[in-house]
């Protein structure tokens, strides 16, 4: 028979510092007041607390119910359902490996073993300096440049064991780490404030970006109805697309020829209104 350990019923959170609270409820009027319906801000209130301690608290849960009158039963719910959202102190850089099926093929298992083995901690632990949070993740809808590594949501593209292992031991050294695209990266505390919904305000950081790669936008372009032949980026060390000659496509990226016996619907180029 299981043991059942029922345990005492927690006491309510400590309420935050006077100084701090008034802080946040600035902070968290602001917030509420950009929707119609108060409990909708619960997903930014929540990074705005996780900004505050670098992780979800019951403190933090606790204030997100009461400004959003919401049960604490509520907020918990949530808080828990959302990986982004942290339940234990974790470290400055949250770094995520995707094992999701195709980075997994093309390295991200053996990333993920090499980080463990390297930072002697496991899936969701935190290096003894504080500095490294290890996970694996699932697909980060960048899959053009698997394997992929996520650093505090940052991405790092087509890394290997051994890029990823100077990524973070630069990051434990406080050595400058600039993502392969998109802005540059903060830690996980100033990327919870962000995502809470405040003005990003590093130079150069609203004006960066990093677009889907290549293969991800044919479908954009199929369904556009652009008739232009579709292909897939080049292998890893060639040229771009657009510098090499024009080869065939990639069987399962352009419009593929209907059967024969099937003349009443003809290949051709998807339009928006789904018609060839
Ligand atoms: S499988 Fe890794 S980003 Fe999609």
């Amino acid at each position: 028979m299981t043991d059942v350990q029922l345990g005492m019923p927690q006491l309510p959170p400590p309420d935050y510092p006077a100084d701090v609270r008034a802080r946040l409820e600035a902070d968290a009027d602001e917030v509420i007041a950009r929707y119609p319906d108060s409990r909708s801000a619960l997903l930014p209130l929540l990074h705005l607390v996780q900004a505050e301690e670098g992780h979800v608290t019951r403190t933090g849960m606790r204030f997100c119910a009461e400004k959003l009158g919401l049960t604490t039963a509520e907020v918990t719910a949530v808080a828990t359902f959302y990986t982004m959202y942290r339940r234990k102190p974790g470290g400055d850089y949250q770094v995520g490996v995707c094992t999701n099926t195709l980075c997994a093929v093309l390295g991200g298992d053996a990333i993920f073993d090499t980080l463990k083995r390297h930072l002697g901690v496991g899936n969701g632990e935190t290096t003894g300096d504080g500095k490294v949070t290890l996970e694996h993740i699932e697909c980060n809808a960048a899959c053009d440049y698997a394997p992929v590594v996520m650093v505090n949501w940052e991405f790092f593209d087509n890394q290997t064991p051994e890029s990823a292992l100077r990524l973070v031991d630069d990051l434990r050294a406080g050595r400058p780490v600039e993502p392969t695209r998109g802005a540059p990266l903060c830690t996980y505390k100033e990327t919870a404030r962000i995502l809470a919904g405040f003005p990003d305000q590093r130079p150069g950081a609203v004006e960066a970006s990093g677009g889907a790669g290549p293969a991800s936008l044919v479908g954009l372009r199929l369904a556009r109805g652009e008739t232009g032949p579709a292909r897939v980026g080049p292998p890893r060390g060639e040229p771009p697309q657009d510098e090499r000659p024009p080869e065939h496509p990639s069987s399962h990226d352009a419009p593929q020829p209907t059967s024969a016996s099937d003349p009443e619907h003809p290949s051709g180029p998807v339009t928006e209104e789904g018609e060839g």
